[in-house]
């Protein structure tokens, strides 16, 4: 892709991308373009669609909510041209903005598209720029055929088909209001020919503004050819002006998404419970179950089994891997390695291949070593745990000492006990052992067993002499406890 917004070269394609507009139906502190639907804004939806079709130069239009518009813009690709159109004085005037920040008189082909219309496709643009300029036209429409054309501006055509105009709802005559093919408002046209209309637009309708469809009836008067490509797959062509509509079209894209790992391979149990985000990468072979979202750049390998009711936000998951009713983000999970159920994984959770994190297991920026177990009710924070170790029931890696984080290392193929507290920073070596319910303030040498509890007490008679005539007592007397008080201890 070059960048040059001066290209001269007859076959380039400038892309201008309308986001000005104010989205007042949203009711929101987001600008309306940066809503998401499939985890990306729908002006980033709209800018992959234009960087997927071969276009070399793109200028975005902002307005309203421009600081945040223009950064997420910058974010995205900072090679994008931003045109600021301060006033918004309709699709026309929006345009002129976007050629005069171009800086040079525009050439080869343009395509006008909106950064609130999601699930238009690079291959649609793409189809369009090849059919446009197949037919050496002036303007190319895509239009589409719809039950309740209203609102929308309605295509003209002659006798024999040819387009004439396109008609905006408010303006038009009862006979032109009957027509259901619209204009979706993406357009191709000649750059030449897009500076020279432009330049001659009109505001002399109901509105009072410069309608960039009016470049239509220009090309028609001075005999140029004009085109619309009819889309079937209207749902490329809806823009969105609420959240009813942001959920509906994030619906079907997500319905299209699943569809399309579907023929890739992936089992989806059912799709309509499944989310997942536009960037995630599945493998053949691996199966979701119901109630999955997979967000962001999460990829899983081939074969692994994800969910049920499991939500992983940038995840690595390795092949063959099985991850039940887990929620993780950040986190990167080793061939063949199993985890949940009940599992939290937070950022910088690492498990190595054929490990295990099992249930009620929270892990923070740890390491858990190749074929290493966390099976049952534990924290780990902040620690490194060795091949083949095993981590007993209800442990916690005390990480936080109230002013700083420190970390912990358990050896390779250590065992430790249930219910251990692992006060850091402090190491267990490679192959020790630690006893039940041990607190570890200090380090522990390789193959030692590590005790801090001290020796039990029992005080026999304590419930006959402090507990009297409860029933623990009744059961004890009855079991022949002593009567009288003795201390195993010293
Ligand atoms: C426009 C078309 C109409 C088409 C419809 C499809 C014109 C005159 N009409 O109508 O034929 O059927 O889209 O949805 O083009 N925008 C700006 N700056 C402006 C005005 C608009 O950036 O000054 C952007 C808006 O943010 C929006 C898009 O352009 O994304 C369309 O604007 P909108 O006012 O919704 O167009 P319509 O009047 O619906
Ligand atoms: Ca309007």
């Amino acid at each position: 892709m070059t960048t040059s917004p001066h290209s001269t070269d007859a076959t380039a394609v400038t892309a201008i991308v309308l986001a000005a507009g104010a989205g007042t139906r949203m009711r929101s502190q987001r600008a309306k373009v940066l809503h998401e639907i499939a985890g990306r804004s729908m002006l980033g939806h709209a800018l992959a669609a234009v960087a997927g079709a071969g276009v070399h130069t793109t200028v975005a239009v902002v307005g309203h909510d421009r600081d945040q518009v223009s950064a997420a813009i910058a974010e995205h690709d900072p090679t994008i041209v931003l045109a600021v159109q301060h006033e918004q004085n309709g699709t026309g005037h929006a345009v002129r903005v976007a050629l005069e920040a171009l800086g040079a008189p525009v050439t080869g082909t343009v395509v006008v598209t909106y950064g609130d219309v999601p699930l238009l496709t690079s291959q649609t643009l793409a189809e369009l720029v090849v059919g446009h300029r197949a037919a050496g036209r002036a303007v190319t429409i895509l239009s589409s055929e719809v039950a309740d054309p209203a609102g929308y501006g309605r295509i003209v055509r002659d006798r024999d088909g040819s387009v004439l105009a396109i008609r905006e709802h408010r303006d038009a005559s009862d006979d032109e209001l009957a027509i259901r093919e619209i204009n979706s408002g993406i357009l191709v046209v000649d750059g030449p020919f897009l500076d020279h209309a432009v330049a001659r637009l009109r505001s002399d309708n109901s509105q009072g503004e410069l309608y960039l469809t009016d470049i239509v009836g220009t090309a028609v008067a001075e005999g140029r050819p004009v085109g619309a490509h009819v889309l079937e797959d209207v749902w490329q062509t809806e823009g969105v002006n609420d959240r009813v509509q942001l959920a509906r079209l994030g619906r079907e894209l997500n319905r299209r998404i699943t569809r399309h790992w579907m023929a890739e391979g992936v089992t989806i149990v059912d799709p309509a419970t499944t989310w997942i985000d536009s960037a995630v990468t599945l493998a053949p072979d691996v199966t979701l179950l119901p109630g999955t979202q997979l967000l962001g750049a999460t990829e899983v390998g081939e074969g692994a089994t994800i969910g049920p009711d499991t939500t992983l936000r940038n995840v690595e998951v390795g092949a063959g891997a099985t991850v039940e009713r887990t929620h993780g983000s950040d986190a990167v999970i080793g061939v063949d390695a199993t985890v949940g159920p009940f599992a939290y994984l937070r950022p910088g959770a690492e498990l190595g291949e054929g490990g295990k994190i099992g249930t009620f297991v929270e892990v923070k920026n740890s390491s858990i070593g190749p074929g290493a177990k966390v099976p049952h009710l534990s924290y780990v924070g902040d620690a490194d745990i060795g091949e083949g170790a095993n981590i007993g029931a209800g442990t916690i890696f005390a990480n936080y000492d109230g002013v700083h984080k420190n970390r912990s290392t358990i050896g390779r193929h250590a065992k430790t006990s249930s219910n251990n507290t692992f006060v850091a920073p402090v190491t267990v070596g490679d192959g020790a052992f630690t006893g039940a319910g041990a607190t570890i303030r200090e380090d522990v040498p390789p193959g030692a067993l590590a005790v801090s509890a001290g020796r039990q007490r029992n005080m026999g008679g304590w419930v006959a002499s402090k507990r009297p005539g409860t029933p623990s007592d009744q059961a004890a007397r009855e079991a022949g406890s002593a009567t009288t008080m003795e201390d195993s201890g010293e």
